[in-house]
Order: C-alpha cells, then structure tokens, then sequence
C-alpha cells in the first residue's frame, strides 16, 4: 500500500513521522509532497522518507492520500490533484470542516475518509475520530485505521456530524487544558512560586489526575470526592467553581467550538 501524504506542517509531519516510525509501512512506500521549498529541504535532510516537490510525480503512484494542507487552500489543491487521481485511490482527509462530500465533488473520487486528529498526535498521544464514504470497503477502513494509529488511538463514528463534535471534544481540547494549565500556572506564580516550580506543580498534578482516571473505571465525581472531604480546601475550590457556573461554561466553550466546524463546513460547501 503506497501513502502519500500531502502538507508537511504540523499535522501532516506528524502523522509521516507516526507512520514512518511504525511497522505498518516501510519508507519505500511512503511519500511526502509539500510546496514549500524549505519544507521539502529539511524533510530531505531528515531523510525518513521519500519527499517530492511535484504531484505529478507522486499522486499517480498513490494507493491512499492523506490530505493535510489548511482548509483554506482545498480549493486549489483539489483543482491541480483532479486531473491525477484515479477512481481506486483512497483519500483521507485531516482538514477540519471539509465534508466528504465537498472532497468527493472537488476531486472527482468516491472512497474518501474524513477524521479530525488532535495536537497531542506529535507525541504518539492523539485521538483521531474518522468516518467514511460507502464505496470505503471494510478491509480499506481498517487499512486507514491502522496508519491512523501510528499516531494514537481513534474512534470510528457513524457520520460527520460526530466528526463536528468531536472538534468540539477533542480536536480543540488540547486547548482547553491549556487554558485550565495557564490559569494554574498564574494562580500559582501570583502564590510566590518561580516559574519553574509553578510548572512542576501544574505539569505533575495532571499528568496524576490522568493516570489516576485511567488506571480504572472510577468516574471524575468519584475521584474529586476521594480528594475533597467536607470543610476542607479541596471542597472550597470545587464550590467556588460551582458557584461560578464553570462547568456549564466549559461545556458552553465545547459547543460552541462544535458549532463552528458545523459553520465553516457550512461556508466550504
Ligand atoms: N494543528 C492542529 O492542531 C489540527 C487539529 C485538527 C485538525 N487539523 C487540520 O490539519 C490540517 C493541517 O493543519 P496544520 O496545522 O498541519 O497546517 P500547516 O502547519 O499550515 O501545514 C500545512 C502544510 O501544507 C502546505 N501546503 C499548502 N498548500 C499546499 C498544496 N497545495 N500542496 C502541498 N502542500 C501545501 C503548507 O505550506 P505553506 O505553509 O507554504 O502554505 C504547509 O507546509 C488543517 O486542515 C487543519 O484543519 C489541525
């Protein structure tokens, strides 16, 4: 199975490298095409798989294509591809936004995945969510699944609308835990710690809480209970964010992070 991977930035790299790392391909049969001539030149330098500078070079030898590039630049890439992909390829999309459907019209092709990854995909820590058109065979699913997996873990989801929410969850996520961390950090340097120890707290504290959540199936509740006893500081924080509605509010923030990837597929259509 040939891969191609189209946009060498952050998503794109990061799954080739996942790939490339993995048993699933080996180098000879994974290919990375980026436009820009800086990219092509440091990924030829890393030399962990075979980088080119133009598609007619490389699409046509494709059995599966992933697309990494911003949405805003589908439009173009899709009118150059177009003349170059053939009826069996597989396209499997990382662009947020971009429906099957639009993929399917713009580049004249059936079988195409669509999935939404997360950042923490750079450190093997991702989560991809993906779904797909009906001319995807199950054997062709499962192929996507497994190089998906080089980067993480996914979750098959039964339509598009899923892959929406789930950039409500985890797509933009990271970014709410950062948000959470940077309060943490503020909090804790205005306490008197240096920055450093301040990240050591923060850092520490949840890397535990998730692996604490892992290890079984006790939920959240169960946990901030185990840490907070009646009277005590514990309870003092988680009241103060209850009574400042928090809660509500991060799953106000989800939502609407769901109902702007519904928008923007809506203006891409
Ligand atoms: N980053 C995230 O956390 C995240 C999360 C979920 C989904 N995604 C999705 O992942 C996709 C890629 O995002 P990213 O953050 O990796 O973007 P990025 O870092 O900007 O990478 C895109 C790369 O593709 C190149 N490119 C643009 N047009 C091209 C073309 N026609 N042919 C070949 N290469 C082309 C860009 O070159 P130039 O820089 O020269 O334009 C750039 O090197 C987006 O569609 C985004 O929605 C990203």
């Amino acid at each position: 199975m040939k891969t191609l991977v189209i946009g060498a930035g952050n998503m794109g790299l990061t799954y080739a490298e996942g790939m490339a790392q993995s048993a699933m391909l080996n180098r000879r049969n994974l290919m990375v095409f980026d436009k820009s001539a800086d990219v092509i030149a440091r990924l030829r330098d890393l030399d962990h798989f075979d980088v080119y500078e133009s598609l007619e070079e490389c699409l046509p030898k494709a059995d599966m294509v992933f697309i990494a590039v911003k949405p805003y630049h589908c439009d173009d890439l899709f009118a150059e591809m177009r003349p170059m992909v053939n009826k069996e390829q597989i396209f499997v999309s990382l662009m947020a936004g971009i429906t099957i459907g639009k993929i399917q019209e713009g580049l004249g092709v059936k079988k195409v995945v669509r999935s939404m990854p997360n950042l923490p995909a750079q450190v093997g820590k991702g989560v991809t969510s993906y779904t797909e058109s009906k001319e995807v065979s199950r054997v062709e699913l499962l192929m996507v699944r497994n190089l998906l997996d080089t980067t993480g873990e996914s979750i098959h989801v039964e339509n598009e609308n899923y892959i929406d929410a789930s950039t409500g969850i985890s797509g933009s996520g990271p970014a709410y835990v950062f948000y959470f961390m940077n309060s943490m950090l503020e909090a804790a340097q205005k306490m008197g710690f240096s920055k450093n120890d301040s990240k050591v707290l923060v850092s520490q504290t949840f890397e535990g809480a998730v692996e604490l959540f892992n290890q079984n199936d006790l939920s959240p509740d169960t946990w901030m209970d185990r840490v907070a006893s009646k009277g005590g500081t514990t309870r003092a924080a988680l009241d103060s964010m209850d009574d400042n509605n928090v809660k509500e509010l991060i799953k106000d923030a989800a939502y609407a992070a769901f109902d702007r990837a519904v928008e923007l597929g809506e203006e891409k259509k």
